[in-house]
């Protein structure tokens, strides 16, 4: 009888570890065949949701909030590496932590570029819109991701968590 591999665990981004999560213990997560390639799920820690997503480059672990304006990704779409934010389109690459789409509400990337509100193909840009919201959403940065540390033991797949 042969034994399946256990899946690989994608790196971390340089400098995009979650604060304290270096010398965090490992909790068990999920059993390694609750997330087939492809798959992604929400494990909550008391308060703290984590996205456990199977890419192409492996198992990621990293907060199960948007970095625009904290919709769980866990609901979107991935492709390979890529995952979609279900709320307003942004998508985000799990082996860079970068936004590679703005979110269609336009605003601030993470170093601080700003991004017009999304046009339909065709149309002319649309102005600024006056108004306290609008402001919001112009001021409104889309951070880079944070991960935390993944290995797995057996069938479980265990992830790192701070303030244990
Ligand atoms: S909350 Fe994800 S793109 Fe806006």
């Amino acid at each position: 009888m042969t034994t399946a591999a256990p899946p690989t665990i994608a790196p971390i981004p340089s400098g995009l570890a979650a604060i304290g999560s270096a010398d965090a213990p490992f909790r068990p997560a999920l059993r390694v065949a609750e997330l087939a390639p492809g798959r992604m799920a929400r494990v909550t820690f008391d308060d703290l949701d984590v996205l456990l997503a199977h890419t192409t480059d492996g198992i990621v672990a990293i907060d199960d909030r948007c970095p625009h304006m904290s919709a769980p990704l866990s609901i979107g779409l991935l492709e390979g590496c890529l995952v979609d934010c279900p709320l307003h389109n942004g998508q985000f690459d799990l082996r860079t932590g970068d936004a590679t789409r703005m979110p269609t509400t336009g605003g601030l990337d993470a170093d601080g570029t700003y991004h017009p509100v999304w046009t339909p193909e065709g149309k002319d840009p649309k102005p600024d819109p006056p108004g306290i919201k609008a402001e919001a959403r112009r001021l409104t940065r889309v951070r880079r991701l944070r991960y935390y540390p993944v290995r797995v033991v057996g069938d479980s797949i265990e992830v790192a968590i701070p303030g244990e």
